[in-house]
């Protein structure tokens, strides 16, 4: 069997680490790939949003299944691509990838469904957002309703800084087209879940829960960022919560999709504030998250493998997946400057001695091999993950692992899994 991985950061390596643990040992394929995926599968030269090249790779080397991991191709339409050319493929067609892809519309299907989410309003001028601000006179959230990598959230305690990250959205074009159109939204108290949920188009099954560390620094401070680090299960997911969601959230997400005739396979992110009146919807995601994926799929027994399939066949109702009940804690180790302008090719040392760790493990997310040294690639270079009988040894467990590498400018948040503890 050949399996083809797209992307090539933390969560594309934790999927291939996971597709390489299956028992059909599949041949295993990533495109483009990074230097720690390179070490269980072939990298490609494709792009991640190369979806014509992608699709003749599939084509032309008989590609069992494809598994996407970034927004950006599943908003682009690779899946119904791939469908077309009769070729099997996990993830939501772009229709469905909407949900993440277009923050404005999210919103509206938020509404319609009943579904409870901050109140917010949409807009395009800035005149009209300044004055909605001013009347709100409270702490608002400004979001750029396209794509942007996970940074076009701005959460602003008073209207000057609001009406200054609408400006820059609308007016600067920080973000480009994806902030022509900007959502503007109550911000809420409270903390934060990460909730992904398989979904075959009529079954619902929620994994294991987990948490992100948003901000870039240490007391969940600074500017938001791809994620600085994740645990699982987050011990905020309670029976109750998770039935809320379920409930409240999903069931309610799928009925309106089904309305307007979208179907969704896939994953569902479902990023949650838990408030002091409920869960809330903060967001969702098309995709597996990034870097929840590492702290997820390192727990999951089940073979990933027929995961995909029940999802791909609408068969979910006829599997039950076995977890691993340890705790794991990811630590990011990013470049100096992140999540703003950084360096890049600086080598990276350690990766050995890391790897002897048998508590931990070495995602590599913005990585490149030139020869036999590992440099740097990216914002976010390794994900380190612990596993532990407590998420507190889990958590030892990955700051003892990523103490043996090191790179000149690496810095980490060294609170990650605080709330927990
Ligand atoms: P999003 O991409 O919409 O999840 O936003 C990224 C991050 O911004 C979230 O994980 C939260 O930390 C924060 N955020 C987004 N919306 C709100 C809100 N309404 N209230 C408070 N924080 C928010
Ligand atoms: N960690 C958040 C995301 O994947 O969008």
């Amino acid at each position: 069997m050949k399996v083809l991985i797209v992307g090539g950061g933390g969560r594309e390596h934790a999927i291939a680490d996971a597709i390489r643990r299956s028992s059909r040992k599949p041949e295993i394929f990533c495109a483009p790939g990074n230097a720690g995926t390179a070490c269980i599968a072939r990298n490609l030269p494709i792009l991640a949003d190369n979806i014509e090249g992608l699709l003749s790779f599939a084509k032309d080397n008989g590609i069992d299944l494809t598994v996407v991991g970034p927004e950006i191709p599943l908003c682009a339409g690779i899946v119904d691509r791939f469908q077309d050319a009769g070729l099997r493929i996990f993830g939501p067609c772009a229709a469905a990838a909407r949900l993440e892809g277009d923050k404005a519309w999210a919103k509206d299907l938020l509404v319609e469904a009943r579904i409870p989410t901050a109140r917010s309003k949409t807009f395009t001028r800035i005149h009209q957002a300044k004055d909605y601000i001013i009347a709100r006179n409270s702490a608002q959230v400004i979001k750029a309703s396209g794509l942007a990598a996970g940074k076009g959230v701005v959460v602003c305690e008073n209207a000057v800084d609001a009406i200054a990250a609408a400006k820059r959205m609308l007016l600067d074009k920080e973000f480009g087209d994806a902030g022509k159109c900007i959502v503007v939204e109550d911000k809420l108290i409270g903390e934060e879940l990460s909730i992904h949920a398989l979904i075959d188009g009529d079954t619902v099954y929620i994994l294991e829960s987990s948490q992100d560390h948003k901000r870039a620094h240490d007391g969940d401070t600074g500017p938001n960022t791809g994620g600085m680090g994740a645990y699982s299960p987050a011990p905020i997911a309670t029976e109750a919560v998770y039935k809320m969601v379920e409930s409240d959230v999903l069931v309610p997400i799928l009925d309106i999709l089904r309305r307007h005739e979208i179907p969704f396979k896939g994953v569902l992110y479902v990023g949650l504030m838990i408030t002091a009146g409920g869960p809330k919807v903060l967001e969702f995601n098309c995709r597996f998250g990034d870097p929840e994926t590492q702290v997820i799929l390192p727990r999951l027994k089940t073979d990933i493998l027929d995961v995909f399939d029940a999802v791909i066949d609408g068969k979910l109702c006829d599997i039950t997946l076995d977890w691993d009940p340890r705790p794991a804690v990811c630590v990011v180790l990013a470049s100096a400057g992140y999540p703003g302008k950084y360096e890049k090719g600086i080598p990276i040392t350690g990766l050995d001695a890391a790897a002897a760790c048998d508590d931990a493990v070495v995602y590599h997310a913005g990585t490149r091999s030139r020869g036999d040294t590992v440099l740097t690639e990216g914002g976010r270079v390794l994900g380190v993950t612990g596993l532990g009988t407590t998420i507190q040894e889990a958590c030892e467990a990955a700051y003892r692992c990523a103490g043996q590498i090191d790179f000149e400018g690496k810095s980490n948040r060294s609170d990650i899994a605080h709330r927990a503890l």
